[in-house]
């Protein structure tokens, strides 16, 4: 496979649209072709399951837990894969860290959740994991939540410490960024974390980040 696989993961509100917005611009503006997508969501079955997922009503949890895995093997299968055989990197928010973390630990179904991710796409690893860490603040979660936030919102520190385990586990593979900063300062790591990774995957090297400076190039 020839291309660059990113992941965006963390708990809810530290910024993954934002960065990935950021990421993506940069990128395209480096001459790369990039596909953003999400999970839940990314496809047009995604977008169906992910209204099913966040369905007003209980889901039971493992109902919910294969839900999020079947939106994962279609988009992967679909979306996910030829992208990345076709050379283009691919920048994604949430993936089976996301299942592992909010099943497997916030929900409590355990590890079996992540041989079942794993067996819906197949075993495709990212190359890099981007880890948006924050600490949780309840204001931040004051917004209108949908089902699956007001189920979770009271595990957010358990959330946020079972994303930083699972990146302890694999450290060359995962970047840790601390996103409590200003947006320009979070992009700039992100951007020098995807470019580390990109050369240890043998591909072109990719500009860093202007921080810090006014649109017309004055500090
Ligand atoms: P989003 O708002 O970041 O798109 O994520 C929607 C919610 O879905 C978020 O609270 C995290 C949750 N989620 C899971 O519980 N398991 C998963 O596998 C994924 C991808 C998301």
């Amino acid at each position: 496979m020839s291309g660059f696989f990113v992941v965006f993961e963390g708990g809810d509100g530290v910024g993954k649209t934002t960065q990935i917005d950021r990421l993506a611009t940069h990128l395209r503006a480096a001459g790369r072709d990039i596909t953003v997508t999400r999970e839940p969501g990314g496809t047009d079955l995604g977008v169906e399951l992910r209204q099913a997922i966040m369905h007003g009503g209980h889901v039971a949890p493992r109902a919910e837990a294969l839900l999020y895995a079947a939106d994962r093997a279609h988009h992967i299968a679909t979306k996910v894969r030829p992208a990345l055989e076709a050379g283009g990197v691919v920048i994604q928010d949430r993936y089976i860290d996301s299942s592992v973390v909010y099943q497997g630990g916030a929900r409590g179904l355990g590890d079996e959740v992540e041989r079942i991710s794993r067996w819906a796409t197949e075993d495709l690893v990212p190359h890099l994991t981007v880890v948006l860490d924050m600490e949780p603040h309840a204001e931040r979660l004051d917004r209108d939540l949908d089902r699956v936030e007001r189920e979770t919102a009271e595990h957010q520190h358990l959330i946020r410490q079972a994303f930083l385990d699972r990146a302890a586990l694999e450290p060359a593979r995962y970047a840790v960024i601390d996103a409590a900063r200003s947006i320009d300062e979070v992009a700039a790591d992100v951007t020098a974390a995807v470019a580390e990774s990109m050369a240890a995957a043998g591909l072109p090297p990719v500009p860093a980040e202007p921080v810090g400076l006014e649109p017309w190039g004055t500090p």
